[in-house]
């Protein structure tokens, strides 16, 4: 039951430090070595693979979109991310050597069914990361790597999405360590990282008023952007769609960069603009562009609505409202960073009256094509 929630989704969001730690234990030994027994791919297999091809549908796409940062970085295997729904219909080249990963919260998704099977009729192996043991895709699948997020009910999805991040940081770790990548040394340092995750995202959920009260005074728009770059870019993605889904309203992610390509036109006066701040640490040259986008559209209107690290002074002064969010390791800030679109979407939804676990025409597990 809802435990005293509103609703499932705020339960769902308020289980998240829990999914994800739930996803991480048992799978990493207390010398930073990862142990993931569920994957069945022999190791010479991960070693051989010159590709990996990632499918899913929706907010599982989206993870798979931070996925690629993630795997590129840590085991400089190139990593597509496609659609499931577009796979298979454009030809795509795959054999022995491409390795697949099949994300799908309900283990139904028809068209990501569809996709992994194609992908194994060309040889491919794949490896499925699913929410729902025993479900047919990964059944269907070479491997499996099971979250832990427990149930979710709410056809939004929310923790799913978070431990679909934490799994995909976890392949992404075991590649490196089984392909011996030269990164590989680092590779405890990151295990460290994601144990204190949970802790963050806590800290995230501790400070959501702002948000709702910011959420409320924007029931009447009619149009919401998002923009991010890096991994902050497929995370504007997805608060976008949850604000689709819920609050039924026109939202759309874009990549911060291809502002002046287009979007910038959309922008006009008191227009509500989410802007996902990469750290200042390390990657300062995107942070100091992204600073300019802000201050590019705030010229021209928007109300600027900033998710930046603690201690980001440099953005403050940009920011019409400012959401805090703790300091992690830059290709990680997806597991915070989405925590409060979800109750900004959640919250917005409700506002409009709408029911938030069952948005109209949606449905949990989408089995059909
Ligand atoms: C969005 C949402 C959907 C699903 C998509 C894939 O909140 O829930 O976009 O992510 O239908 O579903 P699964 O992960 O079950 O394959």
């Amino acid at each position: 039951e809802k435990g005293g929630y509103a609703s499932f989704m705020l339960k769902e969001i308020a289980e998240q430090p829990r999914a994800v730690a739930d996803t991480l234990l048992g799978r990493v030994d207390a010398e930073g070595v990862l142990t993931l027994d569920e994957v069945r791919i022999p190791d010479a297999v991960l070693r051989e693979a010159d590709k990996v091809v990632i499918i899913a549908c929706g907010t599982a796409f989206h993870a798979g979109l931070i996925a690629k940062y993630a795997i590129e970085h840590w085991t400089r295997l190139p990593c597509e991310v496609e659609l499931a729904s577009e796979f298979r219909y454009r030809d795509p080249i795959l054999d022995p050597r491409t390795l697949v990963v099949a994300i799908s919260q309900s283990g139904e998704t028809m068209d990501t069914l569809m996709a992994l099977r194609h992908a194994r009729e060309q040889g491919a192996r794949v490896l499925a990361i699913c929410n729902t043991n025993g479900s047919t895709i990964p059944r269907e699948s070479d491997a499996v790597l099971y979250t832990h997020a427990g149930p979710e009910v709410a056809v939004a999805s929310t923790k799913a999405f978070l431990t679909q991040l934490v799994a995909c940081y976890l392949v992404a770790l075991y590649l490196a360590q089984r392909r011996d990548a030269k990164w590989g040394d680092e590779i405890g340092d990151v295990v460290r990282d994601l144990a204190r995750v949970p802790d963050a995202i806590e800290r995230v959920l501790a400070d959501m008023e702002p948000v709702r009260d910011l959420a409320r005074s924007l029931k009447e728009k009619e149009t919401v952007l998002f923009l991010g770059r890096h991994v902050g870019y497929p995370v504007a993605l997805e608060g976008a769609l949850k604000l689709k889904e819920l609050a039924y309203m026109h939202a759309e992610g874009f990549a911060a960069g291809e502002l002046k390509h287009g979007p910038i036109a959309l922008v006009e006066d008191d227009l509500p603009v989410v802007v996902v701040v990469p750290s200042p640490r390390g990657r300062s040259v995107l942070h100091g562009k992204i600073v300019s986008n802000i201050q590019e559209i705030r010229a021209r209107g928007a109300r600027t609505i900033v998710i930046a690290e603690e201690g980001d002074e440099e953005v403050a002064p940009y920011a019409d409202h400012l959401i805090r969010i703790p300091v992690v390791p830059t290709l990680l800030q997806p597991l915070v960073a989405t925590v409060p679109l979800q109750v900004f979407a959640c919250e917005l939804a409700t506002a409009r009256g709408n029911e938030v676990d069952q948005p109209r025409n949606l449905a949990k597990s989408v089995t059909v094509e």
